[in-house]
């Protein structure tokens, strides 16, 4: 990580990535650099969060910009540039529009901003994870994705409403990819230790599950136009703080493997350590049979995408 005053830059200044500067101006991280092809839109919607720096206590820091020069130095860089779901299209749909967006804000990266820790965002994410760690090279511990953070926030949502509890006191995981494979896991989902199979019946829970693994369509059909950003620009803002502060948080993201759940060459959601080094270390959960199967299943999905369609 580089010294000096943090820095953190976000690319796309679209819904994602706004919130997410916001969040991050919010919190106080440092300075947050807001980067879009658009430079209008960048530079409005930073100038927007620096005059709201004085309604909510916050320094005026953000700065937007469409030149890769003015990443230069950021801790870590927060990528969500690129085409969001619109109904009726699964996260897949995006696939070749959105890698051509990371190959360049790869490059840009890679040249501007080549010891930052990269947190990505642009779907189908763990397709665009991978994507970018090839394009930059870096180690693939600096390359990290956002989504299990997004979708165990959603079970913890859902569970909830339903045990009528407060959303702090749910513990709430799930792996996998993000998108219709994820991998909800009930037996390690808690209510402040409580096990949830003891607070909710079969049925209720098997419901909640599969509410999250659609958690996002669920949304997209909502809007009628573009996808969530609130709980997403969010996630990624407290993944940037983690890094930035060496919290050390233990959160589902996606993460490269190498053999760790019998599986290779792939960037999927796991529970891992996140500090100022990205992703330190890899938790391996013991699991059952079938889901260890399914947060299998859900790594052939994307195995067989990085081959037939981005030619890895
Ligand atoms: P948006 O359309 O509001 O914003 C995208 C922004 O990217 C636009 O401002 C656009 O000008 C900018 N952009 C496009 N090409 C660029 C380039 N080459 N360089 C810099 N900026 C560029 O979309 P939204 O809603 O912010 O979503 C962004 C991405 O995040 C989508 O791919 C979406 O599917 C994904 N997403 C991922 C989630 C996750 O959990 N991983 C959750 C929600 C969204
Ligand atoms: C979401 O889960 C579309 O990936 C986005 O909301």
């Amino acid at each position: 990580m580089t010294t000096g005053a943090r820095k953190v830059a976000v690319i796309g200044a679209g819904n994602v990535g706004a919130t997410c500067a916001f969040v991050l101006a919010e919190r106080k991280v440092g300075k947050v650099v807001l980067l879009d092809i658009y430079e209008g839109f960048a530079k409005g919607k930073a100038l927007d969060m620096s005059q709201g720096g004085r309604i909510l206590n916050y320094d005026g820091r953000v700065t937007g910009t469409k030149d890769y020069a003015d990443i230069a130095g950021s801790d870590v860089v927060v990528v969500t540039s690129g085409f969001p779901r619109q109904p009726g299209m699964s996260r897949e749909d995006l696939i070749g529009k959105n890698a051509d967006i990371v190959s360049q804000v790869g490059e840009g990266i890679r040249e501007h901003a080549p010891d930052s820790v990269v947190v990505m965002v642009t779907n189908p994410l763990d397709l665009m994870t991978y994507h970018m760690q090839k394009i930059t090279g870096f180690p693939h511990n600096r390359v990290v994705g956002q989504a299990g953070i997004l979708d165990s926030a959603r079970m913890t949502h859902f569970i909830s409403e339903s045990v009528g509890c407060s959303n702090e006191d749910v513990q709430a995981m799930v792996l996998g990819g993000h998108g219709d494979t994820m991998v909800p896991l009930p037996r390690y989902t808690t209510v402040n230790g409580i096990p949830v199979t003891q607070l909710l019946s079969e049925e209720e829970v098997m419901a909640i599950c599969e509410r999250t693994a659609s958690g996002g369509g669920e949304i997209v059909k909502l809007l009628e136009k573009g996808s969530a950003f609130y709980a997403p620009g969010s996630a990624a803002a407290i993944m940037a703080e983690a890094i930035l502060d060496d919290r050390k948080r233990v959160l589902p993201c996606s993460t490269y493997l190498n053999g760790e759940y019998g599986m290779e060459d792939i960037y999927i959601g796991v529970p891992v350590i996140l500090g100022k080094d990205g992703v330190e270390r890899i938790i391996e959960l013991e699991l059952e049979p079938h889901e260890l199967e399914s947060l299998q299943g859900s790594g052939a999905f994307y195995k067989e995408q990085l081959g037939s369609i981005l030619g890895y």
